[in-house]
C-alpha cells in the first residue's frame, strides 16, 4: 500500500426529511446565495423545502445553472456576491449546481483579475467562501469532495479545479429527491458512480486489501439496485444505497493509498466540451477501449474483478479479463446507455486527433496510473470507441 494522508472534513446529513436540518447548518447572521439549476427543484417540492428551512436567513437567488455549469454564466452569479456582500453559498442541485458553486466559492476569494485562471492554470483553492449542498441527483459525488469541473462555451473547453478549500461545510443527502430523477439521469447518475470507482481500481495491483474490498463492495451494490433503481416506482431503500453509494465512489476515501488511472474522464470531459455529451455516457464510450488498448497494463486487477464482481471464474487470466470488459459493456447497455461514439454523432471524424492535440497543448503527456499514455495513445483509444 502507499503511503497517503486523508481528510474529508464534509458533514453528511442522510436520510428522510433532512432538508429541513439546513436551518441548524447555516448561522443566524449569513448572508446567503441560493444557487440552483433549470427549475426542477421547483416542480418537486425541494425549493419549497429549503425555502422553509431558511425562512429565517437572508437569502438571495441564483437560477439558470445548466447541466455542465458554464463558466459565462457563474459570472453573474459571482456579480450578484459582490453586489449583495454574500457571505456563504448553497447550492441545491446535482453536480452541475455544485460544481459551479465550488467555482464561485473560490472565485468569490481570488484575487487575479480573470477567473479563468482559476482553471486555464489549474490554481489550488486553499480557502474558498463557506457552502453547503442539498443534493438532488446521486452520481458524481462532487457533495463529498473538494473537485469541480467548470465549461467554456465560446471555447469549448471543460477543465476541472480544486483544492482543500473547496470541500462543502455540509451535504444533506435525502434520498426522497431521487423520486423525481428522469430514467436518463438515473441512468448517467449509475454509470458515472460505477466509473469513478473503475478510474481507482482498475489499475495494477498493491496488495491494498480493503481499498480494493471498499471498491468491490460499491461496484456490486450498484449493479445489484440499478434494476430497481430503473422502474417507474420510486423505491426509498434502493434509492438510500444508491445514494451512499455514488458519495462513496468519489469521496477521496477509495482511492487512499491505491494507484488511480482518470483517463477515461480526461478523454471523456473532451467529448462532452466537443459534442455536448452527457458526463456518464462519454465514459461508457471510453471504458471498453481504455481498458482493451491496455489490456496487459490492467488485466490482473480486471481479471480480479471479473471474479469478484461478476462472478467469473473459469479461464486463465486473460479470459476473465477480457469476460470482465464485456460484463462492464453489458452493464452500461443494461441501464440503455449506448457505448459508441458513433451511437450519439455522426460527425466524429477528426475527433481523436483533436482530443491528442488539445493534450498536447496542455503538456498532458503521460496520463493514467503508469503516466505512460501519451496522447499518441489517447488517440489509438478514442478511435476504438468511433
Ligand atoms: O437543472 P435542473 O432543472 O435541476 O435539472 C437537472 C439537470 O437537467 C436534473 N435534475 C437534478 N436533480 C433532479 C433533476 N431532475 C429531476 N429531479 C431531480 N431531483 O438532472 C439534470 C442533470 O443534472 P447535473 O447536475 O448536470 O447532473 P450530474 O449530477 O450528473 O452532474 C454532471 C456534472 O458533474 C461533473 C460532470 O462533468 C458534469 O459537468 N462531474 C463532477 C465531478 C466532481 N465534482 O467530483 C466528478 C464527475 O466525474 C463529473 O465530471
Ligand atoms: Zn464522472
Amino acid at each position: 500500500m502507499k503511503n497517503f494522508e486523508f481528510n474529508n472534513p464534509t458533514k453528511i446529513i442522510f436520510g428522510k426529511d433532512t432538508i429541513e436540518k439546513l436551518k441548524e447548518e447555516i448561522p443566524a447572521n449569513a448572508k446567503v446565495l441560493l444557487l440552483y439549476g433549470g427549475g426542477s427543484i421547483k416542480k418537486n417540492g425541494i425549493y419549497d423545502q429549503v425555502k422553509t428551512a431558511l425562512a429565517n436567513v437572508d437569502t438571495t437567488e441564483f437560477g439558470g445553472i445548466p447541466a455542465n455549469p458554464e463558466y459565462e454564466i457563474l459570472i453573474e452569479a459571482l456579480k450578484v456576491i459582490k453586489a449583495k456582500n454574500i457571505t456563504h453559498l448553497l447550492a441545491v442541485g446535482g453536480g452541475s449546481v455544485i460544481d459551479g458553486t465550488k467555482f464561485l466559492s473560490a472565485a468569490a476569494v481570488f484575487d487575479g483579475d480573470t477567473p479563468w485562471d482559476i482553471l486555464s492554470k489549474n490554481i489550488r483553492t486553499e480557502k474558498g467562501m463557506p457552502f453547503g449542498t442539498v443534493l438532488t441527483l446521486p452520481a458524481t459525488g462532487s457533495e463529498m469532495n473538494s473537485g469541480a469541473v467548470i465549461t467554456r462555451k465560446e471555447t469549448k473547453e471543460k477543465l476541472a479545479m480544486g483544492g482543500p478549500g473547496l470541500f462543502p461545510q455540509f451535504s444533506i443527502l435525502d434520498p426522497e429527491v431521487v423520486k423525481s430523477i428522469p430514467q436518463r439521469q438515473l441512468a448517467n447518475g449509475l454509470a458515472d458512480a460505477f466509473t469513478h470507482v473503475l478510474e481507482q481500481y482498475m489499475t495494477y495491483p498493491v496488495d491494498a486489501k480493503l481499498q480494493d474490498r471498499f471498491a468491490e463492495s460499491i461496484l456490486q451494490t450498484l449493479i445489484e439496485i440499478a434494476p430497481t433503481i430503473l422502474k417507474d416506482e420510486f423505491d426509498y431503500k434502493a434509492a438510500s444505497n444508491f445514494m451512499w453509494s455514488c458519495t462513496m465512489a468519489l469521496n477521496g476515501l477509495i482511492q487512499k493509498g491505491v494507484p488511480t488511472d482518470w483517463a477515461i474522464h480526461a478523454m471523456g470531459h473532451e467529448l462532452t466540451a466537443l459534442y455536448g455529451i452527457d458526463h456518464a455516457r462519454t465514459l461508457a464510450i471510453l471504458t471498453e477501449s481504455h481498458y482493451k488498448y491496455n489490456f496487459e497494463a490492467k488485466k490482473e486487477k480486471l481479471a480480479q474483478y471479473g471474479e469478484r464482481v461478476w462472478n467469473i471464474n473459469e479461464g486463465s487470466i486473460d479470459d476473465k479479463a477480457y469476460a470482465a470488459i464485456e460484463k462492464t459493456t453489458g452493464f452500461f447497455k443494461s441501464l440503455g446507455i449506448d457505448t459508441k461514439l458513433s451511437d450519439y454523432t455522426n460527425v466524429y471524424e477528426g475527433t481523436a486527433e483533436e482530443i491528442a492535440k488539445r493534450f498536447t497543448d496542455r503538456g498532458w503527456l503521460g496520463l493514467g496510473e503508469h503516466q505512460s499514455l501519451s496522447p499518441e495513445k489517447v488517440k489509438k483509444i478514442v478511435k476504438m470507441a468511433y
